[in-house]
């Protein structure tokens, strides 16, 4: 069998998804090599998964041949290692958001473009089993025309500082998690143009951590008519909620990957695990099963890999996560300014989106 080699870049939490998801589901990639910011980090990581080699830093990470570099670090980082890769002749997948502001978007673009190959933007919703099931409905006409979506994603707030840090993060849940609800408005209406954005952030539970925000609600309207509704959260207890609604002329589905799929349980004495972010298995808690394959990890990785072996087009690409970026930008600025942002919105693409919340 003909194997994509793939070189990680990071060992964090994202990185153990990725890892997990590719070793359990997708036997046509071989991680050949990881990196992170130390050499202790990555040793311990390499070995955790039995990956081969390892080393610290992203210049390192371009020495080793591969065909895929999976960019897996924090936001203000994913520019510079998918430009270094690109340049380097690699595919990229590259974790959400694309980047911090639309001008590194714009060089991450061009780098795909002069370099011959694909910038692959991984938006596991866009591949999630049940989500997809709902997209099918939609498409057989089982909801009639669809009028509005919601998504939702929720937690009590992300486990790394540098989420906090609007430096580099680039702002804060909305950034974070919205970019999600951005990205699966464009998947269901097969990427409806804006035309405008209304949004309203408030900082609830960490406003001694954070300048940014922690709850944000973002209303969507694309120029097809349908309504995206938006509600992000880092203040919300009790574990992990991600959701969608929609809504349709002659019907309307409900999913979620959580709570919904979850086994309900009773425990006296608490357990090992019951879902991400979720801080007690004491009492009636919702134990999670097959939490990856849920969220859709190993399908879309499984899509990427295809289309490097296969020389296809992604499903969801660099665009799609400059699109995404573009909304996010135009929410910051309708909350900040207290009104609806028409599109088309052309923001300093120099300026984080965060900026424009908080600037007003
Ligand atoms: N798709 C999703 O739902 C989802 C979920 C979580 C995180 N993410 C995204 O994944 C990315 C990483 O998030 P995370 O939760 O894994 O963060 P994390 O803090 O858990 O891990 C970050 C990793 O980056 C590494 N790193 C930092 N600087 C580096 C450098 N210069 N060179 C090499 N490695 C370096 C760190 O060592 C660490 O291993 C972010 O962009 C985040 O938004 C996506």
């Amino acid at each position: 069998m003909k194997k994509a080699k793939l070189v990680l870049i990071g060992t964090g939490f994202i990185a153990g998804i990725h890892t997990e998801s590719l070793k359990r589901f997708v036997p046509q990639a071989e991680i050949v090599a990881v990196f992170s910011n130390s050499e202790a980090n990555a040793e311990a990581f390499a070995k955790k998964h039995g990956i081969p080699r390892w080393g610290a830093g992203i210049d390192a990470a371009m020495e080793v041949e591969c065909d895929i570099v999976d960019i897996c670090i924090p936001n203000y980082l994913h520019k510079k290692a998918a430009v270094a890769a690109l340049d380097a002749g690699r595919h990229v997948i590259i974790e959400k958001p694309l980047c911090v502001t639309l001008s590194e978007a714009d060089a991450m673009l061009e780098a795909a473009k002069r370099n011959g190959k694909k910038l692959m933007y991984a938006e596991e919703l866009c591949f999630a089993p049940k989500y997809e099931r709902v997209r099918a409905l939609v498409k057989e006409g089982a909801v009639g025309e669809v009028y509005m979506l919601k998504q939702s994603e929720k937690h009590s707030g992300p486990h790394s500082a540098w989420f906090y840090d609007i430096n580099l993060a680039g702002g804060g849940v909305l950034m974070d998690m919205g970019c999600h609800a951005a990205a699966w408005f464009r998947w269901m209406t097969g990427g409806a143009k804006v035309k405008s954005v209304q949004a309203h952030l408030s900082t609830v539970l960490h406003k001694n951590i954070t300048g940014a925000e922690d709850n944000a609600v973002m209303i969507i309207e694309f120029e097809n008519g349908v309504i995206g509704v938006a509600e992000d959260s880092w203040a919300r207890h009790g574990g992990m909620d991600d959701r969608i609604e929609v809504y349709g002329t002659q019907g309307l589905c409900y999913a979620d990957l959580f709570m919904g799929n979850a086994v309900q349980t009773y425990s006296k004495n608490g357990y090992g695990y019951a879902m991400e972010k979720s801080d007690t298995t004491k009492g009636w808690t919702f134990t999670i099963f097959e939490e990856m394959f849920n969220q859709g990890y190993p399908h879309e990785l499984q899509h990427f890999v295809d289309c490097v072996l296969k020389d296809r087009q992604p499903l969801v690409t660099g665009e799609d996560g400059k699109a995404a970026l573009e909304i996010l930008y135009a929410a910051y600025a309708a909350a900040g300014q207290g009104k609806k942002i028409e599109f088309p919105f052309s923001p300093d693409k120099s300026s984080k989106p965060v900026d424009g919340w908080i600037k007003g």
